[in-house]
């Protein structure tokens, strides 16, 4: 059960491989390509502590001399200061120009390991081990690396393209609950911006025991949500226009993430209250979204935060001070029509404000259920 394709970027083609098990199938395809009997892995702890010794001892079947570096779990790991210490470890321990950077871990290893495998030596080979739902999904597709700066999330950072993705699994048997959700989140995006029939398959997340789901139709939703990102950053990888579509949910999301200073919210919660803001604005904009596609996967979400600590006023600030923001006013990528996004500039504050309001209803109704 695996499925091997290709990615085309503008600096080469990746291989990636999906599948149950298809680690050590994985492997034997990147050691086609290399030319050293030394490795560096770097691995989130949490995957370390239920992987940990698979990915290594698979490594050090093929490389001689591996070396291993643990990334702290948690979005503080993106920083300037972690990504010197991982340029430290690499460089104190001989890496050379041809030495593999393994990178095994959810989208916060995957984004700092891919920055420091772009900047070390100005480019060594990555190979990215995405172990959650959303870095199979998304982070480890398409090149973009980062860290985070005092001033924002993924300021600095990289396109950089992978050598191979292996996406195996077997790994997501120990992903926490709300790890599985928050990577939901992504795979809606892509039926909101591309493929109605992601929102069907993706009922295999309405279980109660998300690890006992049906291993071929969670393989298949995970390539289809890969090869749409594919086809997406393939046609414009960097962000001139359509690749913004991705963005689906996320200038709100972002501005979210930044108000709760990316703790007390997860990535994937903030994009479907993000998306659920934007289908409103949507249709206040003119779009035809008869049918809230999203709100049968409403009940899995649990959030952290309550409407009390949140501020419209500073949450349009942040909207505000947006990389991706126009002048002053907003640009958000909003639907015409299910699976038809265009970006739109909105200037009436208001809207805006309103918008917000669909998000702090969706935490009050949250809230009362959870009571
Ligand atoms: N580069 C891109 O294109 C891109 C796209 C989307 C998101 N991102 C970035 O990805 C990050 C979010 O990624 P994420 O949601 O994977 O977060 P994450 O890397 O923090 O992982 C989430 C949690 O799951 C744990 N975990 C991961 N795999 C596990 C496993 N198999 N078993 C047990 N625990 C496991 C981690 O330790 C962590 O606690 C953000 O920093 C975001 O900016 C990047």
């Amino acid at each position: 059960m695996q499925h091997n394709f290709e990615i085309t970027s503008s600096s080469g083609i990746y291989s990636v491989l999906i599948g149950k098990d298809v680690f050590s199938d994985g492997l034997q395809e990147v050691l086609k390509k290399s030319s050293t009997d030394k490795a560096f892995l770097l691995i989130d702890e949490n995957v370390e502590n239920h992987h940990g010794d698979f990915i290594l001892t698979s490594l050090q079947k093929h490389f001689a001399n591996v070396e291993k570096m643990t990334v702290p779990q948690g979005e503080e790991s993106k920083s300037v200061s972690f990504w010197s210490d991982v340029s430290g470890f690499l460089l104190q321990n001989g890496v050379r120009r041809n030495t593999p950077l393994f990178v095994a871990g959810g989208g916060v290893t995957g984004d700092l390991g891919g920055f420091a495998a772009a900047t070390t030596l100005r480019g060594i080979p990555l190979i990215h081990i995405p172990t959650s739902v959303l870095a199979m999904v998304d982070s480890s597709i398409g090149g973009k690396t980062g860290i985070n700066h005092t001033t924002g999330k993924n300021l600095i950072g990289a396109f950089y393209k992978p050598e191979a993705v292996i996406a195996d699994t077997r790994f997501l048997d120990s992903l926490p609950r709300r790890e599985w959700v928050n990577g939901l989140s992504e795979i809606l995006k892509y039926g909101a911006i591309r493929d109605d029939s992601i929102f069907s398959d993706a009922e295999i997340f309405l279980q109660e025991d998300l690890s006992k789901t049906d291993p071929l139709a969670l393989i298949n939703l995970i390539e289809k949500c890969i090869r749409i990102k594919a086809d997406i950053v393939q046609k414009d990888e960097y962000e001139g226009n359509i690749r913004a579509f991705l963005n689906y949910g996320h200038t709100f999301a972002h501005a979210l993430e930044k108000e709760c200073r990316f703790d007390s919210i997860s990535h994937g919660e903030a994009v479907y209250l993000g998306m659920l803001a934007a289908g409103w604005l949507s249709i206040q904009c003119g779009g035809d979204l008869e049918e809230n596609k999203l709100e049968k996967f409403s009940s899995l979400y649990s959030y952290k935060i309550t409407v009390g600590q949140l501020s419209t006023d500073n949450l349009i600030h942040h909207m505000q001070a947006d990389k991706k923001r126009i002048e002053n006013h907003i640009r958000f990528v909003l639907l015409d029509r299910w699976q038809h996004p265009v970006l739109k500039t909105v200037k009436d504050r208001e809207l805006i404000k309103q918008a917000w309001s669909i998000v702090l209803g969706e935490l009050h109704k949250n809230k009362r259920s959870s009571d």
